[in-house]
């Protein structure tokens, strides 16, 4: 299967008009609907050439998405923090556009500022489905002023950085808070001797891909996939499998672990590649598997196995 590559991109000056035709045409089909004239009219006083011109040089930022040298999508970011105008053409929606340009924006404010505590952004009717999707969290309840209605969410940035042994102490201790409770409950008490080396295995074993999730300069949990080969019915396949991982207590329930899935979800659906992963069967995390589209196809004492399906006929 073919795969195309958007570039994502700072918006140059000259592309301003063509991204503004962009958002016009959006705007009208999907989120005018929603609003009263004195809304569409707000918007458009925000969303024209003179006044993004204006803020583009105070503290507004635009990236667009192209494809073939056309702007397929564009997202817009303030003060380092803030997401506004976020569009994607009508023909290239559902392809992971406006989760990469969400990526893009999310990458660029952490490293530019060092106080950012939240992702935020006033939601469209239109995107809260898709903000939830992305772990997005309400704020607040869906407000209107001028006539535009919207819903405050924010998302705790995070970041991947390289496995080092330096962190093995943290995530044992992460890990073993994680899954103490389930382990005891089948296989008697947490042995740390035998759970330190079982655990260093996985990791000599998996070591180039495990990704260590990091959040506001603390590690706070880790997440691995890697690819293996499937054989079922005299077909061979890959298939996406997701091991180790886990999030700091703390940071649990904040959108962060759907956040990953929905974006590990989108890779494996462009590679055209099923993704798979087990779960202990008291674990509520099975329910955040089941919300991005894992279902249950095996079950064995201990554990349900998962798939997300892209391949519909096996
Ligand atoms: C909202 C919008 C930006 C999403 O763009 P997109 O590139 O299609 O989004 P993605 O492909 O990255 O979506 C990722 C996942 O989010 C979910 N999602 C996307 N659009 C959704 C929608 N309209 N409703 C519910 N879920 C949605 C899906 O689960 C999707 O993954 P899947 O297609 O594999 O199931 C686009 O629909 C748009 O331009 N809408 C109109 C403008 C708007 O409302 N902008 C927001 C202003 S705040």
């Amino acid at each position: 299967m073919e795969i195309i590559e958007y570039k994502i991109e700072k918006l140059n000056i000259d592309d301003l008009k063509e991204v503004l035709e962009l958002v016009r045409e959006v705007f009208m089909e999907f989120e005018a609907p929603d609003y009263n004239i004195e809304g569409v009219n707000s918007f458009f006083k925000f969303a024209n050439y003179e006044t993004l011109l204006k803020k583009l040089d105070e503290d507004l930022e635009i990236f667009a998405s192209k494809h073939d040298n056309k702007i397929v999508g564009m997202i817009a970011v303030s003060e380092y923090k803030h997401i506004t105008l976020l569009f994607v053409d009508k023909e290239y929606q559902r392809k992971g556009i406006a989760t990469k340009l969400i990526n893009r924006v999310k990458e660029h404010c952490i490293k530019n500022n060092k106080n950012l505590e939240y992702m935020t952004v006033n939601s469209s009717p239109y995107a809260k489905n898709f903000y939830h999707k992305l772990g997005f969290k309400d704020t607040d309840l869906e407000r209107e002023v001028d006539g535009i209605k919207f819903t405050p969410m924010k998302m705790i940035p995070y970041t991947f950085i390289q496995y080092n042994e330096k962190y093995f102490d943290k995530l044992y201790l992460m890990k073993k808070e994680c899954f103490k409770w389930y382990v005891e409950k089948i296989y008697g008490p947490w042995d740390d001797n035998v759970q330190i080396e079982f655990f260093n295995k996985l990791i000599e074993e998996h070591k180039s891909d495990i990704k260590v999730i990091k959040c506001r300069d603390e590690i706070i949990g880790m997440y691995t996939n890697y690819l293996i080969d499937v054989e079922k019915d005299e077909r061979k396949y890959i298939e996406d499998e997701i091991n180790l991982f886990y999030i700091d207590k703390k940071y649990q329930n904040s959108g962060i672990g759907k956040n990953i899935l929905v974006n590990q979800l989108i890779e494996d659906k462009i590679k055209n590649i099923n993704t798979d992963l087990q779960v202990f069967k008291e674990n509520p995390a099975r329910f955040l598997y089941e919300k991005v589209g894992f279902e249950i196809y095996e079950e064995t004492k201990t554990h349900y196995k998962m798939k997300r399906k892209v391949i519909k006929n096996e």
